[in-house]
Order: structure tokens, then C-alpha cells, then sequence
């Protein structure tokens, strides 16, 4: 058959229904050509606008009195997304449909994502790290969003996946590429970037059972 278009909607929904049975199936997923390109141009805007206006801020590891901040660890500046943009908007709008399916099936309870803007600068990545926090495990689906029109193997930069101490999946952070996993079982690293790597990471949470109810 030629030219079969699925509806947008059917297809968005099956690109979702990949990513839950990956995450079953292994634990993570890589889903190039997740967002559709318009939109990765204008987040890749809208954080070079913020960059611009010197809104990033450097990254930090660990939380609380572990906090610290160590460039040759973690090397990127961020900034908070907040829904500002359309194009944040946007794609947060897409990220919920993704909590609720998740939600649906697997029955995690997602309540909210955080997310960021990041920008790595050329020779800086982030070494290999678990994402949920060690004293705090509110973090259960991680998801990685890049922002680069383009990019090539000798860029580097790549996502390494690790299974203990083996990388079992790497991802070129070409703009438009989804990759999701579990927050508290997947080792992974950001190797050393030669070029200018922008992306949004987020992590899908439970609530905090110890939070005081908002009033
Ligand atoms: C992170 C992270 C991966 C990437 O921000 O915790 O692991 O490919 N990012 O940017
Ligand atoms: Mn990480």
C-alpha cells in the first residue's frame, strides 16, 4: 500500500504504546523522530533565547547536603521549564498524554513531570549516574528530549546506556529523538560533547507522601 497516513491522533498514541512496552520489556526507550520537527526548532529557540538572556544556570548533583557541583561530573546549565513558551507548552501537553497512558497500564501513579532545558557546552557530559536521588526515590520515569536539527558521530555526545558495567545502547541527541527509562534501574552517561548539545530531560514523579497537603 502507498502513502498510508495514519491519523495523527492513532499515531501519536501508538508511538506511546511502544514506549510502555519497551519500558516493560527492558527498561528503556529510543524513539527517533518522537517530536515532530517544528517543534524541536522552536524549543531549541526558546532555550537559546534564554541562554541569550543568561537564564541558564549550572547544573547541580546530588540534593540537598549532598548538593554539589562539580563541572567535570556534570557539565550542562538549565533551566526549569514552566509551560512559558508555546512550544513548552506544547510539549508538556504531549508528555502528559504519555504520563496518563503510562499511568493506565502500568499503574505507577505518575503525578507530575519536572523538566529542563539543558545545554552542554563543547568537552563537558555527565558521567555515569542513577537519576532518582539515593535518600529520595520520588523520581520513577526519566525521559530525555534533544534539540539539535543535526548531528554527526564525530560530534559525540552520545547517551550511553549501561547494564552494570556495560553500555548496551548509545543515542546520537539528534534533534527529535525520545528516549524514556526507569529512573532507579538504569545507569547511563552523557560522554563528552564536541559541539553545542541541547536537549530537555524530565522525570515523571509520585507524590511526596511526606509533603504537606497544599492549602
Ligand atoms: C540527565 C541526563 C541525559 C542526556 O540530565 O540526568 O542523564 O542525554 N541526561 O542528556
Ligand atoms: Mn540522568
Amino acid at each position: 500500500m502507498e502513502n498510508l497516513q495514519l491519523p495523527d491522533e492513532l499515531s501519536a498514541q501508538l508511538k506511546r504504546q511502544k514506549i510502555i512496552e519497551d519500558l516493560v520489556q527492558q527498561g528503556y526507550s529510543v524513539n527517533p523522530h518522537y517530536l515532530d520537527i517544528q517543534l524541536v526548532t522552536s524549543l531549541q529557540q526558546a532555550l537559546l533565547a534564554l541562554a541569550e538572556q543568561d537564564r541558564l544556570r549550572a547544573a547541580h548533583i546530588g540534593k540537598d547536603a549532598q548538593r554539589t557541583r562539580r563541572r567535570s561530573i556534570r557539565g550542562d546549565a538549565i533551566h526549569w521549564l514552566s509551560g512559558a513558551s508555546a512550544a513548552e507548552h506544547d510539549f508538556l501537553d504531549q508528555m502528559a498524554q504519555l504520563q496518563h497512558d503510562i499511568n493506565r497500564q502500568l499503574f505507577l501513579g505518575l503525578t507530575e513531570l519536572e523538566a529542563h532545558f539543558a545545554h552542554y557546552p563543547p568537552g563537558t557530559g555527565y558521567q555515569k549516574h542513577l537519576d532518582s536521588f539515593q535518600n529520595n526515590n520520588l523520581r520513577r520515569i526519566s525521559l530525555v528530549a534533544y534539540l539539535n536539527p543535526d548531528w554527526r558521530e564525530q560530534d559525540g555526545g552520545e547517551l550511553q546506556i549501561f547494564a552494570q558495567d556495560k553500555v548496551i545502547a548509545a543515542v546520537a541527541p539528534l534533534g527529535g529523538t525520545l528516549v524514556c527509562f526507569t529512573s532507579e534501574a538504569i545507569p547511563h552517561q552523557v560522554a563528552i560533547t564536541q559541539r553545542d548539545r541541547y536537549s530537555i530531560a524530565g522525570w515523571f514523579r509520585v507524590r511526596d507522601p511526606h509533603a504537606l497537603p497544599a492549602i
